[in-house]
């Protein structure tokens, strides 16, 4: 049972996405795979390494006026597998969407090989296979493991 006293009190949003269930610390890079600065003028309310009864402690991400499509959710889930994404209108959560790893990640990520085909001025995207622990260069073969949201491409 959660205990009331102990909950987040973040007001609910009107229309747009709760991330919930975030792992702790993963807020600030779910927010940059999104491409989201700041500087779009929509309201966003975080909160960081709150009381979870799932998680022990989790992120919680609000993002008004703005609902995720399945490819940005699947991407999120790289950084934050055990999310909860929920749409929500007129104040009332209307869809909660699964989170999938999925199987590549194209355009979102740089890879960390300055040799590398897409690192070079032809512009080439990149193209990332999902391999058990973690993402795969299919250039190079390069593989990340950890700190997956350092290597997010600029939007
Ligand atoms: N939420 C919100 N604004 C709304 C409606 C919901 O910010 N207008 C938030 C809730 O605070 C919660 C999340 O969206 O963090 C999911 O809402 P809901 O499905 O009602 O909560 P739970 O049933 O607790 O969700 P779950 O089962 O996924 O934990
Ligand atoms: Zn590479």
């Amino acid at each position: 049972m959660s205990d009331p006293e102990r909950e987040l009190r973040v007001s609910k949003i009107r229309n747009g996405t709760v991330i919930d269930h975030i792992s702790g610390g993963q807020a600030l890079n779910v927010l940059a795979i999104l491409g989201i600065d700041g500087s779009e003028g929509v309201g966003v309310s975080i909160g960081m390494n709150v009381p979870s009864d799932k998680l022990g402690t989790k992120d919680v991400l609000k993002v008004e006026d703005r609902e995720l499509s399945q490819g940005e959710v699947d991407v999120l889930s790289l950084l934050a597998p055990e999310a909860t994404v929920n749409i929500v209108r007129e104040f009332e959560v209307v869809e909660k969407k699964r989170v999938e790893r999925p199987e590549r990640v194209v355009g979102l990520l740089t890879c960390p090989n300055h040799n590398c085909i897409t690192n070079q001025d032809e512009p080439v995207e990149s193209a990332f296979e999902v391999v058990d622990d973690g993402v795969r260069c299919e250039f190079c073969g390069e593989i990340v493991r950890e700190d997956i949201g350092d290597h997010l491409a600029v939007h």
